[in-house]
């Protein structure tokens, strides 16, 4: 089959296209065609082994999966043995190890029926990005109807499904992002918009801000938190990954009342349901900004890396 390869670190070059095998179906594996495939933060993360200390989980010497990808939109092919669940041509959208190809293995209990309302280019987009913006809201964020929440870094993938999860939620929503994205963060349903480079959040306070872009510090950040608010760190941009804003967290929020936590998506089959849900009632749509052929994956993640997409990218198959 055809697939993108990274079988060293480095900068998107090294991703070539070529052929290997199909990957093996176990028994309580789901083999998908794949159909779309979407970038995220991480897939240029671990092409670089960037922070280093992450090689530690990728492989140290390579990558240790040798085709990115997590996320997938896709056909069933074949079942192993034991799934019961999912039968051969049923339409999926899930996680998977090495998405970037004609096909990908998946347990089966990492994939759900796909959304009937979304093209698989816009289920594809769903996964990883929409289960942090829903885990980190709802869960370390413990959302609560009528909140006021702010959303830094409203337009890129996982912002722009926080938008619409917290409206979903019944909140009262902000989003910061740039001047370019004022019309996209509105349209998705922001009751406020604050473009960045403006006067900022002017004295406002809020129940929950929620950052996943910029590099401000928990500690500025914390003065625009009501006196018992919550504020959920989910950035890695900046020069040391984001680690200098989880230490500043870790140690300030022993000394403060409101909740400076630091979050971490984990894999739910449940959340893909709820998201499922969320998107069938017509709350949640994906945001895609551009999609790329499977050949173009090295540009798709370039794309990502430079931090600048509005909504997610995804790559078609
Ligand atoms: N914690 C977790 O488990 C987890 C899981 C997944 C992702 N993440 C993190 O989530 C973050 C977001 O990922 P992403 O894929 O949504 O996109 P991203 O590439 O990090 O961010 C893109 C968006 O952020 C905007 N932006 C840049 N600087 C900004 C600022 N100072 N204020 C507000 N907006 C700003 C960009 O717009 P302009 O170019 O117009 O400025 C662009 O639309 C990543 O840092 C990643 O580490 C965390």
């Amino acid at each position: 089959m055809k697939a993108i390869i990274q079988d060293r670190y480095g900068p998107p070059d090294v991703l070539t296209l070529g052929d290997i095998d199909p990957p093996t179906v176990g028994n309580d594996d789901v083999l998908v065609r794949v159909r779309a495939a979407s970038v995220n933060f991480g897939d240029w993360a671990i092409l670089r082994g960037r922070p280093v200390v992450l090689r530690l989980a990728t492989g140290l010497r390579r990558p240790k999966s040798l085709v990115p990808g997590v996320d997938v939109a896709g056909v069933v092919e074949a079942v192993g043995a034991d799934v019961a669940t999912i039968r051969p041509g049923d339409e999926v959208f899930g996680r998977t190890s090495g998405s970037f190809a004609e096909y990908a293995v998946s347990a089966s209990t990492r994939l759900a029926p796909k959304p009937a309302n979304l093209t698989f280019e816009q289920a594809a987009a769903v996964p990883l990005a929409a289960t942090t913006a829903l885990q980190g809201l709802r869960d370390q964020g413990r959302l609560e109807a009528g909140q006021r929440v702010l959303v830094i870094g409203a337009s890129g993938g996982v912002g722009s499904f926080a938008i619409q999860i917290a409206k979903a939620y019944k909140a009262e929503v902000t989003g910061v992002c740039s001047a370019r994205n004022v019309e996209l963060v509105r349209s998705i349903g922001a009751d406020e918009v604050i473009d960045y480079a403006g006067d900022g959040i002017n004295g406002q306070r809020f129940d929950l801000i929620f950052q996943v872009a910029g590099t401000s510090s928990p500690l500025a950040l914390r003065r625009a938190l009501t006196p018992t608010g919550t504020l959920v760190l989910s950035s890695g941009r900046g020069r040391l990954a984001g680690i200098d804003r989880i230490v500043t967290a870790r140690v300030a929020s022993a000394f403060v009342a409101q909740r400076l936590e630091v979050f971490l998506e984990h894999e739910s089959a449940a959340d893909l349901f709820v998201l499922k849900e969320l998107i069938e009632s017509g709350q949640i749509t994906p945001a895609i900004d551009r999609t790329y052929p499977l050949r173009d994956a090295a540009e798709a993640v370039r794309y990502v890396e430079a931090g600048h997409t509005s909504g997610k990218v995804v790559i078609t198959v």
